[in-house]
C-alpha cells in the first residue's frame, strides 16, 4: 500500500515533522513542497488526489493552513475522497465511516503532537 503526502507552503513545516515521525512506519512518498516558498495549493492537491485515486488502497495526507482548501480542491478528483481531520474521531470516522483515502489538517490550528497522532489514527 502506498502513502502519499504533501503540502503548500502553510504546512511545509508541519509536514516534515509528520514525515519524520511516522515514516519509519508509513513510508511516504513526499510530494512536496520542499520549502516554505509561498505556492498555490490546487495544483499540489490534485497532484496527489491523482495518484491516490489512481491505486487501489492508497492514502495520502494533505497539509496547508487550515486543512479546508485542500480538501475543496482534492474532492474535485474522481475516486478522491478527502476529510478535513481535527480531532481522533474525525480522523477515525474519515475511515470507517466515510471511506476517505485522503486526510486532510491544517498547521495553522493543530499542534505538531496533535496532528502526529491524528495522521496515525487516520492511517491506521
Ligand atoms: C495559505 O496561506 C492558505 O490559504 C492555505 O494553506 C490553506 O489554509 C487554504 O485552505
Amino acid at each position: 500500500m502506498n502513502y502519499y503526502i504533501a503540502s503548500d507552503h502553510a504546512g511545509f513545516a508541519l509536514k516534515g515533522r509528520i514525515v519524520f515521525r511516522l515514516g519509519k512506519k508509513y513510508d511516504f512518498f513526499d510530494l512536496g513542497v520542499f520549502t516554505d516558498e509561498r505556492v498555490d495549493y490546487p495544483k499540489i492537491a490534485i497532484d496527489i488526489s491523482k495518484k491516490v485515486a489512481s491505486e487501489k488502497g492508497a492514502l495520502g495526507v494533505l497539509v496547508c493552513g487550515t486543512g479546508n482548501g485542500m480538501s475543496i480542491v482534492a474532492n474535485k478528483v474522481k475516486g478522491a475522497r478527502a476529510a478535513v481531520i481535527y480531532d481522533g474521531f474525525t480522523a477515525k470516522m474519515a475511515r470507517q465511516h466515510n471511506n476517505a483515502n485522503i486526510a486532510c489538517l491544517g498547521a495553522r490550528n493543530i499542534a505538531e503532537q496533535v496532528a502526529v497522532a491524528l495522521v496515525k489514527d487516520f492511517l491506521e
